[in-house]
């Protein structure tokens, strides 16, 4: 099972998903100025895994800070975390992560700067080793939701990819698997940057579990024919209310799993739920350049001139989700205080 990104040598490397299937290419991030732009160009993409980086982004941005004095030091720090923060405004773990840098940092107010760097270092390095132990125990959860000989419909790519390994979404599959169930997984090819035709449906294909691409105004066809079990699918950000911020296309997929009672399953970490955002309109969404829909591999496909809308997201509302599968279990309707008993479950356990 592939893990997309890795702490080396006090930089910061990562697989190049813009590339693939055609190529496996690891990129080498040597400043935060570099992991900034990986994040920006969905070099590295996927709510988690844009945490890890941006964690380790701003490790990187400590160890070039050029100076002794604390004030100096801490001031840089937090222009650093500002500016990794604005590359991507949907995936709320990209703030989660930055924050729970800052913290660490102040934690360590008064002691030399080498040692608050090199306390960054570690705590971005346990972030990524945490995110595939939290996406295993998400996996272990959600297996229960999985009936023998199952077929699963999945939006955009929430797998090993996306996180620092193993995946939310197809955590969950990976799970089933390994609990000795017959899976195969349907994954909606996600225009326009196709994350489920590349990606998805590459990490699958590597790990041999059975995937199928289908395009992504299929969908509503093979959740009609009954031929789709259940739907799983990651988030970007979730409400406290529920609502799912995930993958452009995923509110459709879920409408139309309820109207053909198939039960729509969202898999997520709790870092990716802002209990501050009262429902799903308070989630920004973000919108990407126009060159994503008008271009594919560098050539044009539609009439010049001709402008396009591209927001990278949309809001599911709650109601049409069965349940959240998060690592601290299930939660489901109503959603506000599922959630939070989620927390406090949480907070018993660490
Ligand atoms: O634009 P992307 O590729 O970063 O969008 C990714 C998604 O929408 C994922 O479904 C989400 O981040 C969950 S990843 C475990």
């Amino acid at each position: 099972m592939i893990s997309p990104i890795k702490w080396e040598d006090n930089q910061v490397v990562m697989i190049d998903q813009r590339k693939l299937p055609w190529e496996e290419k690891w990129l080498t991030c040597r400043n935060y100025q570099d992991v900034a732009r990986c994040i920006k160009e969905l070099v590295i993409r996927g709510a988690p895994a844009i945490g890890v980086a941006a964690a380790m982004g701003m490790a990187l941005g400590a160890l070039k800070i050029n100076t002794n004095n604390p004030d100096i030091f801490y001031e840089r720090l937090k222009k650093i975390s500002d500016f990794l923060a604005s590359q991507r405004p949907t995936a709320v773990n990209l703030i989660w992560a930055l924050k729970r840098q800052e913290k660490r940092a102040l934690s360590l107010y008064g002691q030399p700067v080498e040692e608050v760097t090199e306390a960054l270092i570690t705590e971005a390095r346990a972030m990524l080793e945490e995110d595939i132990a939290i996406n295993r125990r998400i996996g272990a959860n959600g297996v229960q939701l999985v009936p023998n000989k199952a077929t699963i419909l999945t939006h955009c790519n929430a797998g090993a990819l996306a996180t620092g390994g193993y995946g939310t979404a197809l955590g969950v599959v990976r799970a089933a698997i390994e609990a000795g169930k017959k899976v195969e997984v349907l994954a909606d090819e996600t225009r326009p940057f196709l994350q489920g035709a590349r990606l998805t449906a590459w990490e699958l294909n590597k790990d041999r579990i059975p995937v199928k691409v289908i395009t992504d105004n299929m969908a509503g066809h093979f959740l009609k024919s009954g031929l789709i079990d259940l739907v799983v699918v990651g988030a970007d950000r979730i409400a406290a209310n529920g609502d799912v911020a995930n993958k452009i296309g995923t509110y459709s997929v879920a409408v139309l799993a309820k109207e053909n009672r198939v039960p729509f399953y969202v898999a997520a970490p709790l870092s990716t739920i802002d209990r501050s955002a009262y429902s799903g309109a308070e989630i920004p969404i973000e919108e990407r350049t126009p060159k994503e829909i008008t271009h594919i591999r560098g050539r044009q496909i539609t009439p010049s001139g001709v402008g396009v809308l591209h927001p990278a997201f949309d809001i599911t509302p709650s109601k049409y989700i069965k349940a959240i599968i998060t690592e601290a279990g299930l939660a489901q309707k109503p959603f506000r205080s599922g959630i939070n008993r989620l927390f406090k479950k949480i907070n018993k356990i660490f």
